[in-house]
């Protein structure tokens, strides 16, 4: 049996469970589009999404059969108007350390590779596996049809702490160039590449100074100002390949 469908069709959000997510899943629900969304804790915003009509499915992208079954789960719709690739983990590098025998090398080489690999599934692999496997419902849309992903503003000029977190979501940024490539004009396929949207609850004080410093608007704008990216981008007729800086003027804040 095909699952019945909203005039604007389906959109997919991965990561729905929280902040930016959850904010744009609510917020494109209220708008008439049907949702399907992952999530790995069950939250209250979920509950809430899955109550007004959202399909929400527990996935872990880090794991192939997870993911498996959440491609499944789109097995009865015929077509998907847009996949934002939201979920991501933003993971700091291990403290560096300098190993005197081979056996410490080896097992810091493995807890590198560890966070290395998680950030790389994540960011890039997770988003290059769902477009592939789920490219025939994307050109099954009469409606136009948009692969989203988002970024980071480090994706263009690297992180002293984060250097791992920010080459995959550098490798997410060059996946948008080549989708682009192959998929019009029946896919658009851009990235937003936020700097700074929303502090986590226990940023301090200090921190939350440096960060807003960081950018020439010097504000944390919330996850509305994605959700308005993203919107504009479902709009649009003529963008893509393109990566949408979000970023309060970061990159003009020179010393
Ligand atoms: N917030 C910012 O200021 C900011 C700045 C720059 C870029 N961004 C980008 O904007 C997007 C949203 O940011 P956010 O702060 O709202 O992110 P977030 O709070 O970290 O939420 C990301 C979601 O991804 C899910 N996730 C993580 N690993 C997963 C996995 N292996 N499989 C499936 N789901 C997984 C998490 O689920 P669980 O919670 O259940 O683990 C979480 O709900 C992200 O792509 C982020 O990189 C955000």
């Amino acid at each position: 049996m095909q699952k019945s469908h909203s005039a604007k069709g389906l959109i997919v959000i991965t990561g729905a469970g929280q902040r930016v997510g959850l904010h744009c899943a609510a917020a494109l629900q209220q708008q008439g589009y049907q949702l399907l969304v992952s999530y790995r804790k069950m939250t209250a915003g979920i509950a809430a999404l899955q109550q007004a009509g959202a399909h929400c499915i527990a996935a872990d992208f880090n794991q192939l059969e997870s993911m498996a079954t959440f491609i499944a789960a789109l097995q009865n719709y015929p077509a998907i108007r847009a996949i934002i690739h939201n979920a991501s983990s933003w993971q700091a590098d291990l403290p560096r350390q300098y190993a005197s025998d081979s056996q410490t090398m080896s097992a810091q080489l493995q807890q590198d590779a560890a966070v290395f690999d998680a950030m790389q599934h994540i960011h890039a692999r997770a988003p290059y596996l769902l477009n592939r496997a789920l490219l025939p419902k994307l050109l099954a849309s009469t409606d136009g049809a948009d692969i989203i992903h988002l970024t980071d503003f480090v994706a263009s000029v690297g992180s002293s702490k984060h250097q791992a977190y920010a080459a995959s979501k550098a490798a997410l940024e060059n996946l948008t160039l080549s989708l682009a490539r192959q998929l019009a004009p029946k896919v658009k396929v851009n990235a937003i590449a936020p700097a700074l949207v929303m502090f986590n609850e226990n940023d301090d004080a200090v921190y939350r100074q440096q960060a807003l410093a960081k950018s020439l608007m010097a504000v944390a704008p919330g996850p509305d100002e994605v959700l308005q990216t993203i919107l504009y981008l479902l709009h649009s007729n003529y963008i893509t390949g393109r990566i949408l800086p979000l970023d309060g003027g970061r990159h003009l804040k020179l010393p």
